[in-house]
């Protein structure tokens, strides 16, 4: 009876994230969907999902991909209009992911998340130099800034108390929802687990930018494999970032 219950009281949707605030499905200027068709069948999948809405947050990585402002919201009203062709209701906004190295340049015109919340990453192979400098200078600024999936920096593994210190410092932490599912290896899913135990995430997100990581991620979904890991976390995906785009 016990089996019988839990399977069906299973939860099989991501209503209870909401919000993707990192994604790389606009098309053709990063790392993610190559065109428009791949971004218009990612964005419906994320909304058969469960998904409400959708912060998009190309890469702006000048060596790799030198993306601005007008870039980044070109793609997004491209894809506006073939989602509003196509009738998905999917709310759609945009946003950046910065890596931090000598290029990054707050003087720019910036893509927070919303009005305040600015994403960031660095290098998966070394501490980005100036790391601390440059959260406080963009919270001098007057945003808050939020690191991508911090478990991805396995050198952290080692000294957890960096991260601590990015916390006390008012920088928040995001989740990619992969790395609890074991899809970047076992030491970021360890790392993951410990920050999850230590309650160090403020969000998560799919940063989803192609076909393997979209059918991972709905196997996990559908399965309630996702739900039963983390679904009652309490992240705050929602009522941060759930007014957005209204
Ligand atoms: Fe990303």
């Amino acid at each position: 009876m016990l089996s019988f219950f839990s399977k069906k009281n299973k939860v099989t949707d991501i209503s209870w994230l909401g919000v993707d605030m990192h994604s790389h499905v606009l098309p053709g200027i990063d790392d993610g969907s190559p065109d428009v068709a791949t971004s218009l069948r990612f964005v419906k999948s994320l909304q058969e999902l469960g998904f409400e809405q959708l912060i998009c947050t190309p890469h702006i990585y000048k060596e790799l991909y030198p993306n601005t402002k007008e870039t980044i919201f070109k793609a997004k009203s491209s894809l506006q209009s073939e989602m509003n062709k196509a009738g998905i209701a999917l709310k759609l906004a945009a946003g950046a992911e910065y890596m931090i190295d000598q290029d990054f340049n707050l003087e720019e015109s910036l893509c927070p998340l919303d009005q305040k919340h600015l994403l960031i990453e660095m290098s998966y192979l070394s501490e980005s130099p100036g790391i601390s400098k440059t959260i406080f200078e963009i919270e001098i600024k007057g945003y808050q800034p939020v690191l991508a999936h911090p478990e991805r920096y396995t050198f952290y593994f080692k000294d957890k108390s960096r991260l601590r210190r990015f916390k006390e410092k008012g920088c928040l932490l995001q989740l990619n929802l992969l790395s609890v599912l074991g899809y970047y290896g076992r030491e970021v899913k360890q790392l993951a687990e410990l920050l999850l135990k230590e309650k160090m995430y403020d969000f998560a997100g799919t940063d989803l930018h192609h076909d393997k990581h979209l059918s991972t991620l709905t196997e996990a979904v559908q399965t309630g494999k996702l739900y039963d890991l983390i679904g009652s976390y309490g992240f705050k995906n929602q009522e941060v970032f759930g007014s957005i785009c209204v």
